[in-house]
């Protein structure tokens, strides 16, 4: 059937409507909850954690699924990231076709896995490598952003009028089909672009860009920035170039996410490409200026409304610049969400860190069995070996998927990744409270030697308060042991540590209490996926 629909005109998409599952009823449409500084991406009606992989760019054709599947089940993720491009959908102007999307829902219903769907448009790496050929070479109609001296750079303008109409009319008939043929949402949650904005160019110096470059600051804008009216140059000196590239990018995407949502309001999301450190100023034109960079999250707050989040890509293992960019993104106004991060080892550990924190998903980048070249800065060879970190992270987090995001919601979850910076002592204390737990790496199997850290950065931990006094506590290579936030008042106790898990139903199953040399030393976790209760208690100091 989906070959027979290629190439037929507009209501190509929309046809497979008819391709309804039968029975299957319209459910509540997934969104974002907030409370407080803590938010949750609700799913059939309840909190769900993404336990995400994204397959490669060029993997979600209808050939390359075999490819995806058992790398998929490999990791056991519940949530697979998938692109869509423009070119994909639309290849020639008006006609649509939904095949690849239709493929790739049924096959998603068949793992019982969720998709979260990317759409390469206008901007991919920031390059229109993925418009349609009749978007990409009518430059006349579809124009290029221009450098100062007047010539074009390879990125499309935001201020071409016909091309945000061409992407908000496909993107419209993307989510026109999704209303149409996923009533039971598995597409939950669409990123709108990917890594938008353009490198070695800190602003489009087109004649429009530059007649509103040389205009006022939008009130929406200098009033989140607190300041008065003003030209951009006056009001944001340095940082002029890159505020109002990321304002008018931002404008762009909102107006095509704005379409979308009009058709289905599924939470909708823009990734950003990073500069190098999350702490230094770099010059815009050194990374993806316009993108939502941990630099201008303000002014895509100001210009996008329509998007639910903006998301950073990270490709640093090093746990100062990861936890730093964690830290920009996770904000009261924006929920935390790693769409992309490396599928190197070292990365496996950072997920303790992002659901800790309330993350609403998590998810390493290039995660399929399809054998391209790996790009940089993703030097693993992907097999089995590569990755079981993640495999075993997810395996042990797939019983608390619906459980996790309510504590984390509920502003209780606490995470830490080992820091592979010697500096750091190989310890963390987390903040629970009433109780501190102090997280250390490399203590060897036993006894109360020296903390060293382990022979590559390995270890994470994750805790939630699951009741008053009593913790959810797991990780991989670490030890924990909880202390009273006050010593000097009471003498801490551990009550009782249960080992266990979850079943399908959400309750706990007991299998054992750990005592003795499991508790003497700390709880020390291992390779092994192990779940435990602890419960605190205290008794006088005289
Ligand atoms: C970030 C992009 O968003 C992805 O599509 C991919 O190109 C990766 N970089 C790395 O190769």
């Amino acid at each position: 059937m989906h070959h027979l629909l290629r190439g037929l005109p507009f209501a190509a998409c929309a046809l497979l409507a008819l391709a309804r599952p039968a029975g299957a009823q319209a459910n509540e449409v997934p969104h974002i909850e907030t409370k407080g500084a803590r938010h949750a991406l609700i799913v059939d009606g309840a909190p769900f954690l993404m336990l995400g992989a994204q397959i490669n760019n060029s993997s979600s054709w209808p050939a390359a699924m075999p490819g995806v599947w058992p790398a998929m089940e490999a990791m056991h993720v519940n949530t697979v990231e998938a692109p869509i491009g423009w070119e994909q959908i639309e290849p020639e102007e008006g006609h649509f076709d939904c095949a690849a999307v239709d493929l790739l829902l049924e096959q998603a219903r068949a793992h019982k896995v969720r998709l979260v769907l990317l759409w390469f448009a206008t901007w991919k790496n920031t390059n229109p490598q993925y418009a349609p050929s009749w978007v990409k070479l009518d430059n006349a109609r579809f124009p290029r952003m221009r450098r100062a001296d007047g010539t074009f750079h390879y990125a499309l303008s935001p201020f071409a009028a016909a091309t945000l109409a061409a992407d908000s009319k496909a993107f419209a008939a993307l989510m026109r089909h999704l209303r149409e043929v996923d009533p039971q949402n598995t597409v939950i949650m669409v990123q709108v672009e990917n890594e938008p904005g353009t490198y070695g160019l800190a602003r489009d110096h087109s004649p429009e860009a530059n007649k509103a470059f040389a205009g006022p600051v939008p009130e929406a804008l200098r009033k989140r920035t607190g300041k008065g009216p003003g030209s951009w140059s006056a009001l944001y000196g340095r940082d002029a170039e890159l505020y109002f590239h990321a304002w008018s990018i931002a404008r762009y995407i909102d107006q095509v996410a704005a379409a979308g949502k009009a058709e289905k309001p599924l939470p909708m999301y823009v990734n950003a490409a990073l500069p190098g450190s999350p702490f230094t100023w770099q010059d815009p034109a050194t990374y993806a200026s316009g993108g939502p960079a941990n630099t201008v999250i303000e002014v895509y707050k100001a210009a996008a409304p329509h998007l639910d989040l903006v998301a950073p890509d990270i490709y640093t293992t090093a746990h100062k610049d990861y936890t730093g960019f964690l830290d920009s993104y996770e904000r009261a106004d924006n929920a935390l969400f790693v769409p992309e991060t490396g599928h190197a080892r070292d990365y496996a550990r950072f997920f303790f860190e992002a659901v800790g924190r309330g993350a609403i998903g998590w998810s390493p980048f290039g995660i399929d069995r399809l054998r391209y070249l790996p790009s940089y800065p993703l030097t693993s060879k992907l097999n089995d070996e590569a990755l079981a970190p993640f495999a075993a992270n997810y395996a042990l987090f797939g019983q608390l998927a619906r459980l996790w995001p309510r504590w984390a919601l509920a502003g209780k979850t606490w995470g830490a990744a080992e820091s592979e910076d010697p500096a750091d002592g190989h310890r963390q204390v987390l903040d629970l409270g009433r109780y501190r737990a102090e997280v250390s790496f490399g203590r060897g199997d036993w006894g109360a030697g020296e903390a060293k850290g382990n022979d590559w950065p390995k270890g994470g931990v994750a805790i939630a308060e699951i009741a008053p006094d009593e913790y959810l506590v797991t990780g991989h290579f670490a030890r924990v042991e909880f202390a009273l936030r006050d010593p000097a008042r009471a003498n801490l106790i551990l009550d009782r540590v249960e080992e266990g898990h979850y079943n399908d139903a959400g309750n706990w199953v007991f299998e054992r209490v750990w005592n003795g040399d499991q508790v003497d030393w700390g709880l020390n976790f291992t390779a092994a996926n192990q779940v435990l209760h602890v419960k605190l208690a205290s008794y006088p100091i005289r």
